[in-house]
């Protein structure tokens, strides 16, 4: 086929196109000039078929199948006493990625106190979805008070940061985006984003139904302890409280709270967020857990004593019950290096 397609080439198209393959300006006979041109454009297609060149340039692959496997076992390593936390972002993803059509962006909301690991999970959903992981093009940490530290300019960032998000995603369709410290940010930017979070086909040729939005913020972590505390003194165990113990009781406490980024956002109103994700206070044990995943990382032999000893260094509230650590297991790795 290809050889009799090359064959028929005329024959100042055959020049050129060898002249330009080989630096020849020889014609060859018509069936070797088919077999070069049916070699030459296999190699051409090899070298910019995506398996060639996304070995050493990042490519968008919108449509590469999710691993769910690997997020799950990454998420059971890595992330501890989040059984909410970690089964919502399962089954969001997972659900979101094998739909080849969703009808919306997937929008997630972290919330908890700091250290509980919500910016752990976001990295880990980063690398899962693209294997540089936070380093990618196609995905975009903004933080509040670095990107957009100034009320007066808030018309400003409106502007930029849509366009920021229409260029990376008519680019990339699978693109991430984290907005961390959410309770910083002025409420009127949430809302320039929330034509991009809508139900909308196209807008201006754009679709953004592939894309990911995560929100980060503190707000809503002390409802989430209250209602933890109350599970506790009830005698009843952590692991049976259920995402709606908690979802309505943030939604509503979200919409409500000046200091939450979302006040009286249209994202809540319209429902524009798929799920409220819950980080729970970390206890005790868990800070060891964390500990000892540090020590693992590091080389080192598993230590429970010295697991323990950490642990202890932290500071835990309320003040009675010492039930909760006060920076989750942020502080962990400075306070193992003085161990160590
Ligand atoms: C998914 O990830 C698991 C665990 O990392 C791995 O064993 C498996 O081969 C992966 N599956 C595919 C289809 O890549
Ligand atoms: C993509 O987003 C980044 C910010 O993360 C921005 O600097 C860049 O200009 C955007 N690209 C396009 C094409 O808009």
């Amino acid at each position: 086929m290809a050889a009799e397609r090359g064959s028929r080439l005329p024959s100042g198209r055959c020049l050129v196109l060898l002249a330009l393959l080989f630096g020849s300006v020889r014609c060859l006979e018509p069936i070797t000039t088919g077999i070069a041109i049916a070699t030459a454009s296999a190699l051409t297609g090899y070298l910019s078929s995506p398996r060639f060149y996304c070995r050493f340039a990042e490519c968008c692959e919108e449509d590469r199948p999710f691993n769910a496997t690997a997020l799950e076992a990454d998420l059971n390593k890595k992330i501890f006493g989040q059984h909410l936390a970690n089964k919502i972002i399962l089954r969001a993803l997972n659900g979101f990625f094998s739909n080849p059509n969703p009808k919306k962006p997937l929008a997630l909301s972290l919330h908890g106190w700091t250290g509980t690991g919500k910016n752990f999970i976001s990295k880990i959903i980063a690398d899962n979805m693209y294997p540089l992981g936070m380093e990618s093009k196609f995905i975009h940490l903004f933080i509040s008070t670095l990107h957009f530290p100034h009320d007066s300019k808030i018309q400003l960032y409106k502007d930029q940061l849509q366009s920021w998000i229409r260029g990376n995603v008519s680019k990339c369709e699978r693109s991430l985006f984290i907005f961390d410290e959410m309770d910083k940010l002025h409420p009127g930017l949430v809302d320039a984003i929330k034509p991009y979070l809508d139900y909308y086909d196209h807008i201006d040729g754009v679709s953004y139904r592939k894309a990911v939005f995560i929100f980060l913020s503190n707000a809503g972590g002390d409802l989430i302890t209250r209602k933890v505390l109350e599970f506790w003194k009830d005698g009843k165990s952590r692991e049976d409280l259920q995402l709606k113990d908690l979802e309505s009781v943030l939604s509503v406490g979200l919409f409500n709270n000046k200091n939450s980024g979302f006040w009286h956002s249209t994202l809540i109103e319209k429902n524009l967020i798929d799920f409220y994700v819950p980080f729970l206070p970390l206890e005790f044990r868990h800070v060891k857990m964390c500990v000892m995943a540090e020590l693992k990382e590091r080389g080192f032999e598993p230590d429970e004593g010295l697991a323990g000893e950490v642990a202890k260094e932290l500071t835990y509230y309320p003040k009675v019950e010492k039930l909760f650590s006060d920076k989750g297991c942020k502080t962990v790795q400075y306070k193992l290096d003085l161990y160590i």
